[in-house]
């Protein structure tokens, strides 16, 4: 039976040293770390996410600032925002909650933040900079789940790591994250022609490819790590991964649970991201 690593209690420790630095930081400099959020219109799970954030910046003692515009908002108007957010001294990360209404180029809003003060680490700029090994505020999600792997003293090096899933946010940073930590990474996606015989490979494997519960118990080998980013809702209503967690933790040595594993790790690096970019502001 696998050890469930437990997202939570990580994320809340990343929380607590956040919490301390931030009482450093004020002391020093007289000022507090702030974020702005950004949110576009009424989706129903970017509201709870947004308030979360809010929630988060409170407890560790951010300054945080909200925005909330219609639907309606044009790409113009919310460029001239963030470029006001740009020049104010007293934020230093920005997010837009995404996905942004259709009308709205999400890669013309994610340029628009100052690479500095982008902690999402979206703009091209970060992703380069994490590709090249430099200094970035680096994805929150991906650092997030190599936060779990240090933190539940999981090997990389040498190993043999699987990803499913190639997204901008999730898929291509993680792959690199592991590269940089020696680890050997295989890509997969939807036309992968035999997933199962890549993911079978796998000491290594991270889920990220929307798609409820498609990594199977025969799809990977006793010992392996699990790292499930998924986020689905099944027709009953219950919140489920992309691993059939029941049939794979039989067989893997470690697993995150969804909810409660990757997901509230996103968070508390958001709010690492954000302390980061004040301490080099
Ligand atoms: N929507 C879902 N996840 C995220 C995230 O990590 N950042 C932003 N900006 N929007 C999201």
């Amino acid at each position: 039976m696998a050890i469930v690593i437990d997202g939570n209690k990580i994320a809340q420790d990343i929380r607590n040293e956040v919490r301390q630095s931030v009482l450093n930081f004020k002391m020093e400099k007289g000022f507090v770390p702030g974020l702005a959020v950004i949110l576009v219109g009424d989706d129903h799970a970017s509201k709870i996410y947004v308030g979360k954030k809010k929630q988060d910046c409170a407890e560790v003692g951010f300054l945080s600032r909200e925005y909330k515009l219609s639907a309606e908002t044009s790409e113009e108007k919310l460029v001239s925002i963030i470029r006001e957010l740009n020049n104010d001294k007293l934020i230093h990360g920005i997010l837009v909650q995404l996905p942004v209404p259709k009308h709205i180029r999400p890669d013309n809003i994610i340029e628009a933040i100052d690479p500095h003060k982008d902690v999402d680490g979206f703009h091209p700029y970060n992703v380069g900079r994490l590709v090249a090994g430099r200094p970035c505020h680096p994805s929150c999600t991906p650092y997030g789940i190599m936060e779990l792997f240090d933190r539940s003293g999981i090997e990389l090096s040498g190993k043999e790591a699987v990803v499913v899933g190639r997204s901008n946010i999730v898929g291509k940073p993680m792959s690199f994250m592991l590269l940089s930590r020696n680890a050997t990474v295989t890509i997969c996606h939807t036309k992968t022609k035999d997933l199962a015989a890549v993911t079978r490979r796998a000491d290594i494997l991270v889920a990220a490819a929307g798609r409820a519960q498609m990594i199977k118990g025969d799809m990977v080998k006793d010992g392996v790590v699990v790292v499930d980013v998924g986020t689905n809702r099944l027709d009953d209503g219950k919140l489920v991964g992309d691993v059939d967690f029941a049939a794979v933790s039989e067989k893997a040595s470690y697993i995150t649970p969804v909810p409660g594993g990757v997901g509230p790790m996103t968070r508390a690096i958001l709010l690492k991201n954000t302390l980061n970019a004040a301490l080099a502001y």
